[in-house]
């Protein structure tokens, strides 16, 4: 059975696309596109600085997570020929870092804790910033660790990034579940040779190659039933 349950964490703990309400209120009628452009960019700048470098080193390209958010929530203002004021682009931001966590997440950390099992967040996240929005949702006691790919400073889908869950807990590949709603990190994940849980909220398709992921459910809560 697992021995750790480790969760991605924007979009899967944490809610991303409820940034779409502020930028709406900031950009009315653009803003939901906004937010999905944003994500879309945000995740691009990931692979870019990953796949042009992909030294055991680091890519020399890195910058935190944080920056490249800043900078992908600017191209995309430009690229929709929306004017960004620094003071909107500070909202945007401040509420970026204080995301709220989705409504079963305290509650499926909880429980699985309760069972002896490790509890952990993998993302491609900054450090700093993974700690205030771990703390601001009140999930710091209930995750044994909060991994970063800081530490190799290249981003999932790398495999490095996936490998530092198992520098960080004593234990074989195959006694990991891992959790995402982001099907691209699902997939990768399970390419590692994780088990994978599938968090698919929307109803989406999974992609078009790769395996399938091991569990599928519509939300956190399920993946208490494969444990
Ligand atoms: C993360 C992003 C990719 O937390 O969701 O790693």
């Amino acid at each position: 059975m697992y021995k750790l349950i480790a969760f991605d964490a924007y979009g899967t703990l944490f809610d991303v696309y409820s940034m779409g309400e502020l930028a709406e209120e900031i950009f009315p009628s653009h803003g939901h596109a906004l937010a999905l452009m944003w994500r879309d960019r945000q995740i691009e700048y990931t692979r870019l600085v990953t796949m042009s470098d992909p030294s055991p080193g680091g890519s020399k390209y890195y910058l935190p997570f944080w920056d490249l958010t800043i900078r992908s929530l600017r191209y995309v203002c430009k690229r929709m020929g929306l004017e960004l004021s620094s003071e909107n682009e500070k909202r945007l931001m401040d509420q970026y870092a204080k995301l709220t966590s989705f409504q079963d997440s305290l509650e499926v950390l909880k429980q699985i804790q309760s069972q002896g099992i490790a509890t952990a967040i993998l993302s491609n996240g900054s450090r700093e910033m993974l700690s205030t929005v771990v703390e601001s949702n009140g999930l710091k006691s209930y995750l044994d660790q909060v991994v970063t790919i800081e530490d190799v400073r290249l981003f999932k889908t790398a495999p490095q990034a996936y490998e530092l869950l198992l520098k960080a807990f004593p234990v074989k590949k195959t006694e990991v579940l891992f959790v995402s709603s982001n099907a691209w990190d699902a997939l990768a994940a399970r390419w590692y040779g994780f088990d994978v849980f599938w968090v698919n909220r929307l109803g989406h398709p999974y992609e078009e190659i790769g395996e399938l992921p091991t569990y599928e459910g519509d939300s956190l809560s399920k993946v208490l039933q494969v444990i």
